[in-house]
């Protein structure tokens, strides 16, 4: 347990309120959250209390200039009942390598760790049992200094809440539309915050999706910043091209191809797990520019066969169609055998069916009467 860690239970819980049937993502959050305070140059007063509202002065200048960064990540129902997290102590590194850019003072990984121990403890019931479903975890800091002066903040407040989710996709769509956006770019160019999980990347990107939304697309494809020609990431997860002669599913010699981490792109933790799992099937992956010209005439001429995004809520994510200046393409095969297989071997690591041959899992143990009931699997 984390040192001075103080506990104050729900007096009644919400999850009989929950249609664990048809999860949405992120629209109901379990009965509690961690808190942290920051003041006088330390974090201190960690506690656990019921989920709820907290206050914040209006004069907050976070609320104005957006000094703060999150984080998320998730935890699986094991097929063995235990509960598993993927791989929480990149997260952990990312949320400091994105405080760092925003000034925010870093919580360290035992930290880290140890409230998302204590809240699987503690909110272990809302641990989704269906394949595809899980719980979301949202780790939060944000700046709670009242005042106008645009300086970082001389106390901060760290959160973690967690949510039982289901597809941030729907799964049923067959694959997921995307418009390459020609206008309107999600991060500065290098030297800006592409890289960091704060909230005025995910505000940049609203106008563009909206309007892509209104078109009838799922997400924005976001272009680089300077020429607006070469392809960074969806937003909401990094993509990825399987180019032909690739070899099917678990076959070698062929290559995929993912935008470079320049600065401008988020460093996706299932980026960089699917770029492993891709090197262990023996295939080439190119982390390199790849232009979104390039990317349309691969899909024409069927040089690129298959095209994924990667993200904590999107898991791996099929792409069907893309727009760029009113040119449409369309993948055939969708979803194609290598992000079936990625998918499939990524969720059965995560749930425990595959063997976690990279370590990637933090177990943590659920009460026997709860290890009775694991998590529902389909095979394969
Ligand atoms: C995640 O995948 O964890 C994200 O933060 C994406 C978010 C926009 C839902």
């Amino acid at each position: 347990m984390l040192s001075g860690l103080t506990i104050t239970r729900a007096a009644k819980s919400r999850i009989g309120e929950v249609d664990f049937e048809n999860l949405p993502f992120g629209a109901v959050f379990s009965d509690h959250m961690f808190s942290m305070s920051y003041s006088e140059g330390r974090w201190g007063d960690p506690r656990i209390e019921p989920y709820g509202p907290i206050s914040l002065d209006p004069g907050t200048a976070m609320l104005h200039y957006g000094q703060t960064v999150f984080d998320g990540l998730k935890a699986f129902r094991g097929v063995d009942g235990a509960a598993r997290v993927f791989r929480p102590e990149r997260n952990a590194a990312r949320l400091r390598e994105s405080a760092a850019r925003l000034c925010i003072p870093p919580v360290e990984e035992e930290v880290f760790i140890g409230a998302i121990r204590q809240l699987i403890e503690l909110d272990h019931r809302w641990l989704p049992r269906r394949e595809g479903q899980a719980l979301y975890i949202r780790p939060l800091l944000i700046g709670t200094e009242a005042h106008l002066d645009v300086r970082p903040d001389t106390t901060y407040r760290f959160l973690m809440m967690t949510a039982p989710v289901g597809a941030y996709f729907d799964q049923n769509s067959g694959g997921v539309s995307l418009k390459a956006e020609a206008t309107y770019t999600r991060a500065a160019a290098k030297g800006g915050m592409g890289y960091a999980k704060t909230a005025g990347n995910y505000a940049a990107g609203m106008l563009a999706t909206a309007n892509a939304r209104r078109e009838g697309f799922d997400q924005v494809l976001w272009l680089d910043s300077e020429q607006h020609r070469f392809v960074e990431e969806v937003g909401a997860m990094n993509i990825f091209f399987k180019t032909a002669g690739a070899g099917g599913s678990g076959g070698s010699g062929g290559s995929v191809i993912t935008p470079p981490l320049g600065g401008s792109i988020l460093p996706g933790v299932t980026r960089d797990s699917v770029i492993a799992l891709i090197r262990d099937r023996g295939l080439t992956v190119e982390e390199r520019p790849i232009a979104i010209d390039e990317v349309m005439d691969g899909i024409a001429g069927g040089s690129i066969e298959e095209v994924f995004g990667a993200g904590t809520a999107a898991v791996i994510a099929p792409v069907e169609r893309l727009e760029y200046l009113g040119r449409n393409e369309t993948l055939k095969n969708v979803p194609g055998p290598l992000t079936l297989a990625l998918y499939d071997e990524i969720v059965g690591i995560q749930t425990g069916r595959l063997p976690d041959r990279h370590g990637w899992n933090m177990i943590v143990p659920l009460p026997a009467s709860e290890a009775a009931a694991p998590m529902a699997v389909s095979s394969g």
